[in-house]
């Protein structure tokens, strides 16, 4: 349903993804994981056309995305960016309703969803009435994925959109994640590689923008392939086993 082939963008000097093939079935969710500028943003922005490949092809739906106009393209993808992006001047029923306004809901259908999803996101429902710098980080950070939900979406793009969460919250939160799995297709940016084993169908690894694995979460811990995947799955056994072995 989303397809990279051969597909090359650079950066600057950099080579920011290289020769990436991947394709995410329809329903998959696929978790994307790997190390500070190992490409995953790059590889996100490449599927909405934020970013166009220098080589090879992204295709959504079957089709090639530079043949498809970028905002009805975007019409069809919940993005939760890296950093919220939320709309400071919007309020928060605003923010998530702007998919839904733009398909042409009637304010009225606008307005159920955000109180809807709200509630999912265990937040009251009268936060649609503030703006977004009356709330915390962490209920910004919920309202981004409501955003990215309300339209209910074929194609979902996490970008690690719980990093700066308390542990609790972002339990319920990848709860809330897991829950909806196989209603949309979707890519799950994420540095946790037990975020990653958690919500991902599969796991890929980028290691210096060079797709390093794709397979099931029990295959990866079990069977590494690269170096770089081996000291990945290797740093969440130390860090799991330091804390089995605390009093
Ligand atoms: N706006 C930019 N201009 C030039 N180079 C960039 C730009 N954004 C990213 N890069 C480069 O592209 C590479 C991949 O960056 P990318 O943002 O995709 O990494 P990432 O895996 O998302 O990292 P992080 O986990 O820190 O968000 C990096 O080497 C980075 O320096
Ligand atoms: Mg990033």
């Amino acid at each position: 349903m989303i397809v990279f082939e051969g597909v090359t963008k650079r950066r600057g000097r950099r080579v920011a993804v290289a020769d990436l093939d991947l394709r995410i079935a329809e329903g998959e969710l696929l978790a994307l994981v790997g190390g500070s500028g190992s490409g995953k943003t790059t590889t996100l922005e490449l599927v909405n056309r934020l970013l166009e490949a220098d080589e090879g092809t992204v295709s959504v739906g079957g089709r090639d995305v530079r043949e498809v106009p970028a905002p009805e393209l975007r019409r069809t993808i919940g993005y939760v960016f890296q950093g919220l992006g939320l709309f400071p001047h919007w309020t928060v029923g605003e923010n998530i309703g702007v998919t839904c306004r733009l398909l042409g809901w009637s304010p009225a259908r606008v307005r159920a969803r955000a109180r809807e999803l709200l509630e999912a996101m265990d937040l009251d429902p009268a936060l649609a009435a503030e703006y977004p710098a009356s709330l915390s980080g962490g209920q910004r950070q919920r309202i981004a994925v409501a955003r990215a939900l309300a339209a209910e979406p074929p194609v979902v793009l996490f970008d690690e959109p719980f990093g700066a969460l308390d542990p609790p919250t972002r339990d319920r939160l990848q709860a809330l994640v897991e829950a909806r799995r196989g209603s949309f297709t979707g890519i799950f940016v994420t540095h946790d590689l037990g975020e990653a084993l958690r919500l991902g169908d599969r796991v890929a690894v980028l290691h210096q923008g060079r797709l390093q694995q794709v397979d099931s979460p029990s295959a990866l811990v079990a069977r590494p392939a690269t170096e770089a995947v081996r000291r990945l799955v290797e740093v969440g056994r130390a860090t799991a086993e330091r804390f089995r072995g605390s009093p």
